[in-house]
């Protein structure tokens, strides 16, 4: 069975949006050093565009989150399966996801981060998902939103597929299946 995919954003809206997102974090964080947090997978190749966007000094980790419930629908149950390399206390940190849905997966990883006593701990995703928030959350810097669909492409996938892609689609009749849905 094949899956549909409907365009949602071409790659050249996406490259203008990370490069206006770079501009905004190069004008706040003049004259400091920033580390930057990729979380895996999703955000791999926004991160890789993002950091080449920003001019400021700074350092790369990474980290992977996975949430349990329908392959489409986070469940809130989310757990760490890899941790930072680097410490975070007193570090300006910048946490880079690819989209914000529930907000499950990014308010457990705030404040796990939060905790560790950065001396600032700012957001950025490539894309909100306003309408499906369940917990109060809100990125600092937002690249798109959109109101409702799963979108893959561009770092995003549905059961590992479409990760290439260099545009955004939202995927057309997706089954939700209960499984765990590595993030
Ligand atoms: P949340 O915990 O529901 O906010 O979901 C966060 C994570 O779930 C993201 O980092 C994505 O990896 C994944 N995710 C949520 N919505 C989508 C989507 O529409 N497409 C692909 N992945 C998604």
């Amino acid at each position: 069975m094949f899956d549909f995919l409907r365009i949602l954003y071409t790659r050249d809206q996406i490259a203008d949006q990370v490069h206006r997102l770079g501009k905004e974090i190069d004008r706040d964080y003049a004259g400091r050093e920033i580390l930057l947090v990729c979380v895996l997978k999703g955000s791999f190749l926004f991160f890789a565009d993002l950091v080449r966007s920003i001019s400021r000094p700074m350092v790369m980790d990474f980290v992977r989150m996975a949430s349990y419930g329908c392959d489409t629908i986070s469940s809130g149950v989310v757990e760490m399966r890899k941790d930072l390399e680097f410490s975070v206390t007193d570090r300006d940190v910048i946490i880079v996801e690819d989209i914000v849905d529930t907000g499950y997966t990014l308010q457990t990883l705030y404040h796990r981060l939060l905790d560790r006593k950065p001396r600032s701990l700012k957001v950025c995703t490539l894309l909100d998902k306003r309408s499906d928030r369940r917990v109060q959350i809100e990125a600092d810097y937002v690249g798109l939103s959109l109101d409702e669909g799963f979108v893959v492409g561009y770092g995003l996938d549905h059961q590992e597929k479409y990760r290439e892609l260099p545009d955004l689609y939202v995927l057309e009749g997706s089954p939700c299946v209960d499984k765990e849905r590595p993030i």
